[in-house]
């Protein structure tokens, strides 16, 4: 596993040919936020960066911070990524304006009361989905498969395409095929395995379905450790700030994931270490199962919202 300053050094040797298009789901605080910091400080500003959440005050203050040069271009995105139907909205946009994207980083969560939690209470959007599984699954997978045509831009032009998702590689668990929304099994021990498992097999789907892959593109799915952010409860951080990575040393080493790393899925731990088959409740049956019910909530949503439907069989 490298160390922190090998991670740096690594990152600090960033020098793409023609300057990237990156997209950060998430951007707005947290890793999201370390990561899109550390992927301006080592383009030198010679980059085009997206920034897509709800916080729009948070987006211009993080924006700020990136180094300036001729040719920079930071924008806003407001999306809120808990209805399906907005994150259509949002990447058909996007496709119809930018002319590739290179890297996606896709960090948007959240954590529900443990209380709710262990009493199984959930909240569910206006689409009936769980919030969380919303969030971190849906509105992610929806948002790469939307914008896998300017990810295969971007390897037609001989540049880098490479997603990052920010979950819990290695935690995940098995798949309950009778509850795949988790609307009657909904719980503490089911939540968080069942989502990981689903990020595994997303991955997974877009780096081996014929329909759906990008060749040499990259998609790594990664467990960041314990970070100091404000997902959890401001009580906690002063402790949280000795004892966790700061946003800033998360930001490199999830930049230096997202650098690095064959093509196909990769799953990864806290320092971009490969975590094998640790903690894998995935394969070919798991894997078919998480993705036609992932289909057929994309399409309730933008059936229900009139929109047509998201068409890609595997
Ligand atoms: N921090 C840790 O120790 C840790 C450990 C393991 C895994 N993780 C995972 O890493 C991910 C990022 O965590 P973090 O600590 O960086 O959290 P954070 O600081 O709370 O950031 C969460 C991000 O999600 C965005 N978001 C939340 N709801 C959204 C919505 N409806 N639509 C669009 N964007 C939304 C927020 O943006 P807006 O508010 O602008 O919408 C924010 O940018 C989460 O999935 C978390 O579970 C974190």
């Amino acid at each position: 596993m490298p160390s922190l300053a090998t991670v740096r050094q690594s990152n600090a040797n960033f020098s793409p040919p023609t300057p990237p298009v990156a997209i950060f789901l998430g951007g707005t605080s947290g890793i999201g936020q370390g990561t899109a910091q550390a992927f301006a400080r080592h383009t030198k500003g010679n980059a085009h960066i997206i920034i897509i959440g709800r916080n729009r005050v948070a987006a211009e203050a993080i924006v700020e911070t990136f180094p300036k040069a001729p040719g920079s271009k930071y924008e806003f995105v407001y999306c809120d990524a808990s209805l399906i139907r907005n994150v259509a909205q949002t990447t058909s946009a996007l496709i119809s304006r930018l002319p590739k994207v290179n890297y996606m980083v896709l960090t948007s969560g959240g954590l529900p009361s443990l209380w709710d939690m262990v009493r199984g209470v959930q909240h569910p959007t206006e689409e009936g989905l769980d919030n969380l599984l919303a969030i971190v699954y849906y509105a992610r997978t929806k948002f790469i498969l939307d914008l896998l045509p300017l990810l295969q831009k971007a390897k037609d032009a001989g540049e880098d395409s490479r997603v990052l998702t920010v979950a819990a590689a290695g935690h995940g668990g098995p798949i309950n095929y009778n509850d795949m929304g988790l609307k009657k099994t909904y719980s503490v021990r089911t939540v968080r395995p069942t989502m990981v498992t689903y990020v595994d097999m997303a991955m997974e789907t877009f780096s081996q379905s014929l329909a759906l892959r990008v060749p040499g593109a990259t998609f790594t799915h990664i467990y960041p450790g314990a970070v100091s952010t404000p997902l959890f409860p401001r009580w906690t951080r002063p402790l949280a700030d000795l004892l966790a990575t700061s946003i800033d040393d998360c930001g490199e080493y999830m930049l230096y994931a997202l650098l690095n790393g064959g093509e196909g899925a990769q799953r990864k731990g806290e320092h971009g270490d490969d975590l094998g088959p640790e903690s894998y409740h995935g394969g070919d049956e798991v894997r078919d199962r998480v993705w036609t019910h992932t289909m057929e909530v994309f399409d309730r949503a933008l059936v229900a919202a009139g929109s047509a439907k998201s068409g890609v069989n595997v």
